[in-house]
């Protein structure tokens, strides 16, 4: 560990990093450098060792990134639970992306009998916040410590404007009052839109519903349209011709969330998949999130069962007895179909072992692709992607299977993800950006969440800054929560 040593001379800077192996978040080579803090806002880089600073790391053995940013989360209403977030905190992570695959806190009413996804956390329907100005302040007064950019989710849209029934396409004047309240959310500072078509909140929805409220994005600069795409299955490359065609006729920038090839009928399709997404990449802006597992999460439905070759349940509302226990392994018990124990279960969370190493490996070292957890926080035994995604990344495929470079494995949770939420003061290490920074071990980091115990904070995380205050120190998390709501109006 390095040392810290605080200094009462005259200073300069608020903190000097001396001597790290500075990974700046482009992708470029790492070279040695110490980088100087004051307030918020890194106003240093380079060898600066005549700065006098009122603390000082001495960062000799570690490597010095900016803050991951988590591309895919559904910590909107973690942020206000736990507010340490100590599940990202110890993973680097600074700040993360909510409101993902159509469920958002805000713009949301919640209510009795929304169909899924609403039921993928207990805590989805526990709060909500019907404009992003009220979210913003809920933020603001919680205090957390890392920084939250929201995306409005559609099916959150539907099911405030349209009740609990959403088996169904929206009405044209249904249509007009979400593309109000999603420009009046954008306003007030949303980052976005993002939609989960492959649940029954909004697999109804026909594409039209959703070119025409993306087309709203058009009018706020810095804002992006993401997707949970129809169908992660059998159907997938239909899904993502979907996608792509959404995301040219709305004419926006587009994000495919977690981009997977679930059930084996359908392994190696992302050679085809990717293929289609460099296509569309030449006519207009389209990246993807990915996470480093071969195992997805979600609610227990039956449309995904038929996909994995086994499925965990980790809670069910009706038979909490079940959690931690197989699906087949209850259907056999109880001596009924993996479908009938699925109904009787319900609502219910799982982990789905469904995909390939092959398709994530390719998907994770694709150009545009960008390391989002898709993590789901208030459950036990929770997916280990939620404590581990971004430690495993840079320990098990860059550093051990060497999949691809440290500076090029920062580059994906960092500048690359910065510039395609449009966090534009962010995601680099550079004179002028904000001071979110971690300092890790190349040669320590690893994630230590697996299957059996998910709730293991990472190794080889030593130091976090968020907003330029020390969030982490020496591997242990402070009291300072810095986070901040980031809008997309002004950074
Ligand atoms: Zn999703
Ligand atoms: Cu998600």
């Amino acid at each position: 560990m390095p040392e810290y040593v605080q200094k009462t001379t005259f200073e300069e800077c608020d903190l000097l990093i001396r001597n790290a192996s500075v990974i700046d978040g482009t992708g470029g080579p790492i070279s040695k450098a110490d980088v100087a803090v004051s307030g918020d806002e890194i106003v240093g880089v380079g060898l600066l060792s005549c700065i006098n600073a009122q603390v000082e790391i001495d960062a000799t053995e570690l490597c010095l990134a900016p803050g991951f940013i988590d591309a895919h989360t559904h910590d909107d209403w973690a942020l206000l639970r736990t507010p340490d977030m100590r599940f990202k905190v110890t993973q680097g992570v600074t700040t993360v992306v909510v409101g993902n695959c159509g469920i958002s806190a805000a713009p949301f009413r919640a209510q009795e009998g929304l169909p899924d996804p609403f039921n993928v956390t207990p805590e989805v329907l526990s709060s909500s916040f019907e404009t992003v100005t009220d979210y913003r302040r809920a933020i603001n007064d919680k205090a957390p410590a890392i920084n939250v950019r929201l995306l409005a989710g559609h099916s959150a849209l539907r099911a405030t404007v349209m009740g609990p029934d959403l088996a169904r396409a929206a009405t044209g004047e249904e249509i007009n009052q979400m593309a109000e309240m999603l420009d009046k959310a954008l306003t007030e500072g949303a980052a976005g839109l993002s939609s989960g078509l492959d649940y029954p909140a909004a697999i109804a929805a026909p594409m039209e519903e959703v070119v025409t409220l993306a087309r709203v994005l058009r009018h706020h600069p810095n804002t992006v349209y993401t997707t949970h795409v129809r169908d992660e299955g059998d159907g997938v490359i239909e899904a993502i011709k979907e996608a792509l065609a959404t995301g040219q006729r709305a004419d926006v920038p587009l994000i495919l969330s977690h981009h997977k090839c679930a059930g084996a009928r359908n392994f190696g399709k992302s050679k085809a998949t990717l293929a289609m997404i460099d296509a569309a990449r030449m006519q207009g802006e389209v990246a993807l999130d990915v996470y480093p597992y071969t195992a997805s999460s979600s609610a227990l439905m039956e449309r995904f069962i038929g996909a994995a070759k086994d499925v965990l349940v980790i809670w069910s509302t009706p038979h909490p007895e079940c959690g931690g226990r197989t699906l087949n392994d209850i259907a056999a018990g109880w001596d009924v179909s993996r479908e009938e124990a699925c109904a009787e279960l319900k609502p219910a969370g799982a982990i789905y072992f469904d995909m390939d190493e092959q398709d994530v490996q390719r998907i994770l070292r694709h150009p545009a692709a960008m390391i989002g957890s898709d993590g789901l926080p208030g459950t036990e035994k929770p997916h280990p992607r939620l404590w581990g995604t971004f430690p495993r990344v840079l320990g098990h495929y860059a550093r051990d299977l060497k999949l691809f470079s440290l500076a090029k494995a920062v580059q994906k949770m960092t500048g690359l993800t910065a510039a395609k939420f449009g966090l534009i003061d962010r995601g680099e290490i550079s004179v002028g950006k904000k001071a979110d920074l971690v300092l890790f071990d190349a040669e320590e980091i690893s994630d230590l969440a697996d299957f059996d115990a998910p709730e293991q904070p990472a190794k080889g995380i030593h130091y976090v800054l968020v907003n330029g205050q020390i969030t982490l120190s020496r591997g242990r998390q402070t009291r300072t929560r810095a986070g901040r709501f980031l809008s997309s109006q002004s950074q």
